[in-house]
């Protein structure tokens, strides 16, 4: 069987994760190079997966005629650059979220995409996730009616290395994931507008350094349904996920802080296990999503979460900054 040869760029926390995937979890796909200015992490990694490729520069890792496919899992702010970079050596690209930082990168990104005719598929991964990928099917065959109100929430375990953080992360890195589960829960609807409330409550001290650890943002959606999403930087019990659609003729509920479906009942009360990593929580839904860009390559399928999908859930994120900056309601640019 032919494997899709792809190139690691970015080798930290979740680049690791997903080369992983690549070398040791899925069939069809070899791991064959692996770029990070940090080359020592680099290296590491490759020694690990047995990977016999390393570039400090990741233009040398795209210029590698072996390489089809590149997963990008670099800092946010490097992203959309590397996206129209790899577009141009023609790979596809696997892009983690967010795809770039303001609308016009993220405009350009899928010119240069579109006119390359490489696949992008942006790493959303809670479509990925059983109950969510059927909820989107029956929210579509209008199993529960119209939908009118939808929520999303993220909660991380710690809050750790909090002065390191750059702005708007919250926004622009935790709650972009909920922003797009809420779209595509809510499937051909369209962000309006939003109002965002955000503060520093876990770690009050960096405040004034631009830190917002916990929000809660209100969209209003072009068909008229109201939703929400929630962040916590700091949710003491596990790593959460979940979200809800209400709509006319009905409810659906998705996902969970348990990492099984076991309960454990004893006489000290009722309790189950819950994760402190998303790639615990999350384990299937991260591999899935490889697994369909890998044979999206291999097959020339139309990928997604497209190009499209990422523009729509940054341009709420931005506008939850500016409600933010203004503390008023803000529109949804798009
Ligand atoms: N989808 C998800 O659930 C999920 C989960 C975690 C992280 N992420 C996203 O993935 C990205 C990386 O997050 P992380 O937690 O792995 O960060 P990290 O800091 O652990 O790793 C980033 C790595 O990229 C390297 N790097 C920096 N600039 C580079 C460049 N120009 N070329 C190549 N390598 C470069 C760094 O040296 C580092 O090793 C972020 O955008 C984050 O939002 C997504």
């Amino acid at each position: 069987m032919n494997k899709i040869k792809i190139g690691l760029i970015g080798a930290g926390r979740i680049g690791t994760f997903h080369g992983t995937t690549v070398a040791k979890r899925l069939e069809n796909t070899e791991l064959v190079a692996i770029s990070d200015p940090f080359k020592l992490n680099a290296e590491k990694l490759a020694s690990e997966l047995k990977v016999n490729k390393v570039y400090e520069n990741p233009n040398d890792l795209l210029a590698d005629d072996e390489v089809e496919a590149v997963i990008i899992a670099t800092p946010a702010k490097t992203h959309s650059s590397l996206v129209i970079a790899a577009a141009k050596a023609n790979k596809s690209v696997f892009c983690e979220k967010p795809m770039a930082t303001n609308l016009k990168d993220a405009n350009n990104v899928i010119n240069v995409v579109q006119n390359a005719g490489v696949k992008l598929q942006i790493g959303f991964n809670r479509r990925f996730v059983d109950e969510f990928k059927q909820a989107e099917n029956e929210i579509r065959q209008k199993c529960i009616g119209k939908p009118q109100t939808l929520r999303s929430l993220t909660r991380d375990p710690v809050l750790n290395n909090a002065e390191k953080i750059p702005k708007w992360t919250i926004f622009l890195e935790t709650l972009i994931h909920d922003f797009d589960t809420l779209n595509f829960l809510n499937p051909d609807a369209i962000p309006v507008s939003v109002y965002a409330s955000a503060d520093a409550l876990i770690r009050p001290d960096l405040k004034e350094h631009g830190l917002l650890d916990t929000a809660i943002v209100t969209i209003k959606y072009s068909n008229g349904a109201i939703a929400i999403a929630e962040a916590s930087f700091q949710a003491v019990y596990g790593y959460d996920v979940r979200a809800e659609v209400l709509g006319l003729e009905g409810m659906l509920k998705m996902g969970s802080s348990s990492v099984n479906s076991m309960i454990r009942y004893t006489k000290g009360g009722v309790n189950f296990d819950t994760s402190r990593k998303d790639t615990d929580l999350l384990f299937n839904a991260y591999v899935n999503e490889m697994h369909q860009f890998s044979n999206d390559v291999k097959y020339d399928n139309i990928s997604s979460p497209t190009g499209e999908d990422a523009k729509k859930a940054l341009a709420i994120a931005l506008a939850c900054i500016e409600s933010v900056k203004k503390n008023s309601e803000a529109i949804v640019e798009l």
